[in-house]
Protein backbone atom coordinates (compact mmCIF):
# COMPACT_ATOMS: atom_id res chain seq x y z
CA UNK A 1 0.00 0.00 0.00
CA UNK A 2 1.14 3.39 -1.23
CA UNK A 3 1.75 5.91 2.00
CA UNK A 4 2.25 9.40 1.68
CA UNK A 5 5.66 9.16 2.58
CA UNK A 6 6.96 7.51 -0.48
CA UNK A 7 9.99 8.76 -2.13
CA UNK A 8 8.86 10.20 -5.44
CA UNK A 9 11.57 10.99 -8.37
CA UNK A 10 11.20 12.19 -11.62
CA UNK A 11 13.43 10.17 -14.53
CA UNK A 12 13.43 12.64 -17.55
CA UNK A 13 13.98 12.11 -20.80
CA UNK A 14 17.29 13.33 -22.86
CA UNK A 15 18.52 14.09 -26.08
CA UNK A 16 21.45 14.43 -27.40
CA UNK A 17 22.35 18.52 -28.83
CA UNK A 18 25.79 17.36 -30.49
CA UNK A 19 26.49 13.37 -30.73
CA UNK A 20 29.67 12.68 -32.76
CA UNK A 21 31.42 9.84 -32.83
CA UNK A 22 35.08 9.57 -32.97
CA UNK A 23 36.37 6.24 -33.67
CA UNK A 24 36.01 2.42 -32.86
CA UNK A 25 37.31 1.53 -29.50
CA UNK A 26 38.83 -2.11 -28.99
CA UNK A 27 36.30 -3.41 -26.56
CA UNK A 28 33.84 -3.03 -29.31
CA UNK A 29 31.89 0.42 -28.48
CA UNK A 30 32.65 3.54 -29.82
CA UNK A 31 34.18 6.66 -28.83
CA UNK A 32 32.00 9.63 -28.63
CA UNK A 33 31.59 13.58 -28.15
CA UNK A 34 28.36 14.91 -27.12
CA UNK A 35 26.16 17.11 -25.25
CA UNK A 36 23.02 15.68 -23.90
CA UNK A 37 20.44 17.51 -22.12
CA UNK A 38 17.47 16.32 -20.16
CA UNK A 39 13.79 17.61 -21.48
CA UNK A 40 10.53 17.54 -19.16
CA UNK A 41 9.11 14.07 -20.98
CA UNK A 42 9.54 11.96 -17.49
CA UNK A 43 8.72 8.37 -16.38
CA UNK A 44 7.94 8.89 -12.56
CA UNK A 45 9.12 6.54 -9.36
CA UNK A 46 8.35 5.90 -6.33
CA UNK A 47 10.23 4.60 -3.34
CA UNK A 48 9.33 2.63 -0.12
CA UNK A 49 10.96 0.78 2.61
CA UNK A 50 10.54 -2.65 2.78
CA UNK A 51 11.85 -6.09 3.37
CA UNK A 52 12.95 -7.17 -0.37
CA UNK A 53 13.34 -5.70 -3.56
CA UNK A 54 10.15 -5.49 -5.53
CA UNK A 55 8.66 -3.80 -8.55
CA UNK A 56 5.30 -2.53 -9.39
CA UNK A 57 4.19 -0.86 -12.70
CA UNK A 58 1.53 -0.70 -14.84
CA UNK A 59 1.60 -0.48 -18.47
CA UNK A 60 -0.55 0.42 -21.44
CA UNK A 61 -0.88 -1.23 -24.75
CA UNK A 62 2.60 -2.80 -26.50
CA UNK A 63 4.27 -1.83 -23.78
CA UNK A 64 6.40 -4.51 -22.58
CA UNK A 65 6.48 -4.63 -18.75
CA UNK A 66 8.53 -7.07 -18.31
CA UNK A 67 11.32 -5.24 -19.48
CA UNK A 68 11.32 -2.26 -17.95
CA UNK A 69 10.76 -4.47 -14.90
CA UNK A 70 14.04 -6.26 -15.95
CA UNK A 71 16.02 -2.86 -16.29
CA UNK A 72 14.63 -1.67 -12.66
CA UNK A 73 15.62 -4.54 -11.15
CA UNK A 74 18.46 -4.97 -12.04
CA UNK A 75 19.49 -1.72 -11.56
CA UNK A 76 18.16 -2.04 -7.72
CA UNK A 77 20.00 -5.32 -7.12
CA UNK A 78 23.44 -3.98 -8.39
CA UNK A 79 23.00 -0.99 -5.86
CA UNK A 80 22.24 -3.14 -3.15
CA UNK A 81 25.05 -5.70 -4.04
CA UNK A 82 27.81 -2.49 -4.46
CA UNK A 83 26.60 -0.87 -1.37
CA UNK A 84 26.31 -3.83 0.55
CA UNK A 85 22.89 -2.17 2.12
CA UNK A 86 21.11 -4.77 3.65
CA UNK A 87 17.72 -2.72 3.04
CA UNK A 88 14.82 -3.59 0.35
CA UNK A 89 12.50 -1.19 -1.03
CA UNK A 90 9.10 -1.41 -3.43
CA UNK A 91 9.50 0.63 -6.29
CA UNK A 92 6.53 1.57 -8.42
CA UNK A 93 6.71 3.55 -11.82
CA UNK A 94 3.43 5.49 -11.29
CA UNK A 95 3.36 7.25 -15.25
CA UNK A 96 5.40 6.56 -17.80
CA UNK A 97 5.96 9.40 -20.07
CA UNK A 98 8.26 8.36 -22.26
CA UNK A 99 8.28 6.48 -25.41
CA UNK A 100 10.16 3.29 -24.96
CA UNK A 101 13.26 2.85 -27.76
CA UNK A 102 12.85 6.18 -29.19
CA UNK A 103 16.32 7.62 -28.80
CA UNK A 104 14.64 9.38 -25.69
CA UNK A 105 16.92 7.16 -22.94
CA UNK A 106 14.34 5.67 -21.27
CA UNK A 107 16.24 2.60 -20.75
CA UNK A 108 19.34 4.68 -19.30
CA UNK A 109 17.31 7.29 -17.25
CA UNK A 110 14.85 4.64 -15.29
CA UNK A 111 17.76 2.93 -13.36
CA UNK A 112 19.65 6.31 -12.94
CA UNK A 113 16.49 7.29 -11.57
CA UNK A 114 16.24 4.02 -9.10
CA UNK A 115 20.21 4.31 -8.18
CA UNK A 116 19.29 8.00 -7.13
CA UNK A 117 15.79 6.61 -5.48
CA UNK A 118 17.40 4.13 -3.30
CA UNK A 119 20.53 6.07 -2.44
CA UNK A 120 17.81 8.23 -0.70
CA UNK A 121 15.95 5.64 0.80
CA UNK A 122 18.43 4.24 2.75
CA UNK A 123 20.43 7.37 3.82
CA UNK A 124 23.84 6.41 1.70
CA UNK A 125 24.75 9.80 0.94
CA UNK A 126 26.68 8.55 -1.66
CA UNK A 127 27.89 11.35 -3.82
CA UNK A 128 27.10 12.06 -7.73
CA UNK A 129 30.17 10.60 -8.57
CA UNK A 130 30.24 7.43 -6.80
CA UNK A 131 26.27 7.11 -8.23
CA UNK A 132 27.99 7.51 -11.99
CA UNK A 133 30.65 4.61 -11.27
CA UNK A 134 27.77 2.07 -10.78
CA UNK A 135 25.67 4.13 -13.28
CA UNK A 136 28.01 3.16 -15.88
CA UNK A 137 28.45 -0.53 -15.27
CA UNK A 138 24.53 -0.57 -16.60
CA UNK A 139 24.86 1.18 -19.76
CA UNK A 140 26.79 3.85 -21.74
CA UNK A 141 24.23 6.79 -21.22
CA UNK A 142 22.76 5.82 -17.88
CA UNK A 143 25.65 8.16 -15.91
CA UNK A 144 24.23 11.35 -17.27
CA UNK A 145 21.12 11.09 -15.98
CA UNK A 146 22.36 11.05 -12.15
CA UNK A 147 22.47 14.91 -12.37
CA UNK A 148 21.23 15.34 -16.03
CA UNK A 149 21.33 19.12 -17.02
CA UNK A 150 23.38 19.60 -19.54
CA UNK A 151 26.61 17.88 -19.74
CA UNK A 152 29.56 16.67 -21.99
CA UNK A 153 29.93 12.85 -22.44
CA UNK A 154 32.86 11.66 -23.60
CA UNK A 155 34.55 8.15 -23.76
CA UNK A 156 31.80 5.36 -24.55
CA UNK A 157 28.76 7.88 -22.78
CA UNK A 158 30.08 7.41 -19.27
CA UNK A 159 32.87 10.53 -18.62
CA UNK A 160 30.36 13.33 -17.64
CA UNK A 161 31.12 17.13 -17.16
CA UNK A 162 28.45 18.70 -16.36
CA UNK A 163 27.70 22.14 -17.86
CA UNK A 164 26.00 25.36 -17.49
CA UNK A 165 22.44 25.06 -17.88
CA UNK A 166 21.00 25.85 -21.29
CA UNK A 167 18.75 29.18 -20.90
CA UNK A 168 14.68 27.59 -21.12
CA UNK A 169 14.62 25.97 -25.00
CA UNK A 170 11.11 24.65 -26.18
CA UNK A 171 10.82 21.60 -28.63
CA UNK A 172 8.64 19.49 -30.44
CA UNK A 173 9.56 15.98 -30.41
CA UNK A 174 8.22 13.79 -33.20
CA UNK A 175 6.86 10.23 -32.11
CA UNK A 176 6.97 8.26 -35.51
CA UNK A 177 4.92 4.74 -35.06
CA UNK A 178 7.81 2.99 -35.86
CA UNK A 179 7.85 -0.66 -34.22
CA UNK A 180 10.94 -0.93 -31.95
CA UNK A 181 13.57 -3.20 -33.19
CA UNK A 182 15.73 -5.31 -30.73
CA UNK A 183 19.41 -3.83 -30.12
CA UNK A 184 18.62 -0.81 -32.26
CA UNK A 185 21.67 1.48 -30.96
CA UNK A 186 23.93 -1.27 -31.76
CA UNK A 187 22.45 -2.07 -35.05
CA UNK A 188 22.62 2.22 -35.61
CA UNK A 189 26.75 1.57 -34.79
CA UNK A 190 27.08 -1.47 -36.91
CA UNK A 191 26.01 0.32 -40.18
CA UNK A 192 28.43 3.43 -39.38
CA UNK A 193 32.37 3.76 -40.48
CA UNK A 194 35.60 5.74 -40.77
CA UNK A 195 33.77 8.19 -42.69
CA UNK A 196 31.12 8.95 -40.73
CA UNK A 197 33.85 9.78 -38.04
CA UNK A 198 34.72 13.60 -36.75
CA UNK A 199 36.79 15.08 -34.47
CA UNK A 200 34.56 16.73 -31.96
CA UNK A 201 34.66 20.00 -33.01
CA UNK A 202 31.40 20.79 -33.49
CA UNK A 203 30.78 19.73 -30.20
CA UNK A 204 33.49 21.89 -29.02
CA UNK A 205 31.97 24.93 -31.06
CA UNK A 206 28.38 23.97 -29.19
CA UNK A 207 30.68 24.03 -25.42
CA UNK A 208 32.15 27.16 -26.18
CA UNK A 209 28.96 29.14 -26.92
CA UNK A 210 27.19 27.27 -24.03
CA UNK A 211 30.04 29.46 -22.10
CA UNK A 212 28.49 32.59 -23.34
CA UNK A 213 24.99 31.10 -22.13
CA UNK A 214 23.56 31.97 -25.66
CA UNK A 215 20.21 31.21 -26.81
CA UNK A 216 20.09 27.54 -28.67
CA UNK A 217 20.22 27.93 -32.80
CA UNK A 218 19.72 25.19 -34.84
CA UNK A 219 23.28 25.26 -36.97
CA UNK A 220 25.17 24.14 -33.26
CA UNK A 221 23.42 20.99 -33.15
CA UNK A 222 24.44 17.86 -34.82
CA UNK A 223 24.32 14.03 -34.76
CA UNK A 224 26.08 11.31 -36.74
CA UNK A 225 23.50 8.70 -36.37
CA UNK A 226 21.78 11.11 -38.87
CA UNK A 227 23.68 9.56 -41.55
CA UNK A 228 22.33 6.17 -41.23
CA UNK A 229 18.96 6.49 -39.50
CA UNK A 230 16.97 7.91 -42.60
CA UNK A 231 17.88 4.26 -44.64
CA UNK A 232 17.56 2.03 -41.47
CA UNK A 233 14.09 3.30 -40.27
CA UNK A 234 12.03 2.99 -43.67
CA UNK A 235 9.52 5.39 -43.01
CA UNK A 236 11.82 8.19 -41.29
CA UNK A 237 12.12 10.09 -44.26
CA UNK A 238 8.07 11.01 -44.79
CA UNK A 239 7.89 11.52 -40.61
CA UNK A 240 10.50 14.66 -42.00
CA UNK A 241 8.91 15.85 -44.55
CA UNK A 242 5.43 15.93 -42.47
CA UNK A 243 7.47 17.91 -39.75
CA UNK A 244 8.86 20.34 -42.31
CA UNK A 245 5.34 21.08 -43.89
CA UNK A 246 4.50 21.70 -40.41
CA UNK A 247 6.83 24.41 -39.84
CA UNK A 248 9.69 22.83 -38.43
CA UNK A 249 12.59 24.81 -40.26
CA UNK A 250 15.51 21.95 -38.64
CA UNK A 251 14.27 18.47 -37.79
CA UNK A 252 17.37 16.85 -35.91
CA UNK A 253 17.09 12.95 -34.57
CA UNK A 254 16.46 12.26 -31.25
CA UNK A 255 20.20 9.86 -29.93
CA UNK A 256 19.61 7.26 -32.21
CA UNK A 257 16.05 7.51 -32.97
CA UNK A 258 13.38 7.18 -34.38
CA UNK A 259 12.39 10.27 -32.38
CA UNK A 260 12.44 13.50 -34.04
CA UNK A 261 12.50 16.87 -32.61
CA UNK A 262 12.88 20.84 -33.36
CA UNK A 263 13.80 23.74 -31.75
CA UNK A 264 10.82 26.82 -31.64
CA UNK A 265 11.03 30.00 -30.45
CA UNK A 266 8.30 29.80 -27.68
CA UNK A 267 5.75 27.59 -26.06
CA UNK A 268 3.26 29.14 -28.44
CA UNK A 269 4.69 28.56 -31.43
CA UNK A 270 5.38 24.85 -30.11
CA UNK A 271 1.82 24.69 -29.00
CA UNK A 272 0.39 25.72 -32.66
CA UNK A 273 3.22 23.36 -34.23
CA UNK A 274 1.79 20.32 -32.25
CA UNK A 275 -1.84 21.15 -32.93
CA UNK A 276 -1.11 21.14 -36.82
CA UNK A 277 0.76 17.47 -36.44
CA UNK A 278 -1.76 15.91 -34.55
CA UNK A 279 -4.31 17.07 -36.95
CA UNK A 280 -2.32 14.92 -39.34
CA UNK A 281 -3.20 11.94 -37.01
CA UNK A 282 1.32 12.16 -35.73
CA UNK A 283 2.05 11.67 -32.03
CA UNK A 284 3.58 14.95 -31.63
CA UNK A 285 4.65 16.62 -27.98
CA UNK A 286 5.76 19.81 -26.80
CA UNK A 287 8.93 20.03 -24.10
CA UNK A 288 11.09 22.01 -22.43
CA UNK A 289 14.77 21.62 -21.23
CA UNK A 290 15.22 20.71 -17.88
O1 LIG B 1 25.98 0.84 -23.40
P1 LIG B 1 24.73 0.39 -24.04
O2 LIG B 1 24.27 -0.95 -23.52
O3 LIG B 1 23.64 1.39 -24.01
O4 LIG B 1 25.09 0.19 -25.57
C1 LIG B 1 24.31 -0.61 -26.46
C2 LIG B 1 25.17 -0.99 -27.65
O5 LIG B 1 25.49 0.17 -28.43
C3 LIG B 1 26.53 -1.57 -27.27
O6 LIG B 1 26.44 -2.96 -27.12
C4 LIG B 1 27.39 -1.20 -28.46
O7 LIG B 1 27.17 -2.12 -29.52
C5 LIG B 1 26.80 0.13 -28.91
N1 LIG B 1 27.57 1.26 -28.38
C6 LIG B 1 28.77 1.63 -28.99
N2 LIG B 1 29.46 2.71 -28.51
C7 LIG B 1 29.00 3.44 -27.48
C8 LIG B 1 27.77 3.10 -26.86
C9 LIG B 1 27.07 2.01 -27.35
O8 LIG B 1 29.21 0.99 -29.95
N3 LIG B 1 29.68 4.51 -27.06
Amino acid sequence: MKTDTALTLHAYAKINLTLEILAERDDGYHEISSILQTISLADVFSFELSERIQFDCVTSGSIRADLIENTVLKAANLFKRETGCPNGATIRMESMGIPRSAGLGSSSTDPAAVLKGLNQLWGLNMAPDELRGIASKIGSDTAFFIEGGTALAQGRGENIQTLPLLPKTWIVLLHPSITPTPNKTANLYGLLDSSHFSSGDLTQRLLNELHNSIQLQPYLLCNTFECVAFSFFESLNEYRNSFRAAGAKNVHLAGAGPTLFTLVESEAQGEAMVNRLREQGLGAQLARTV
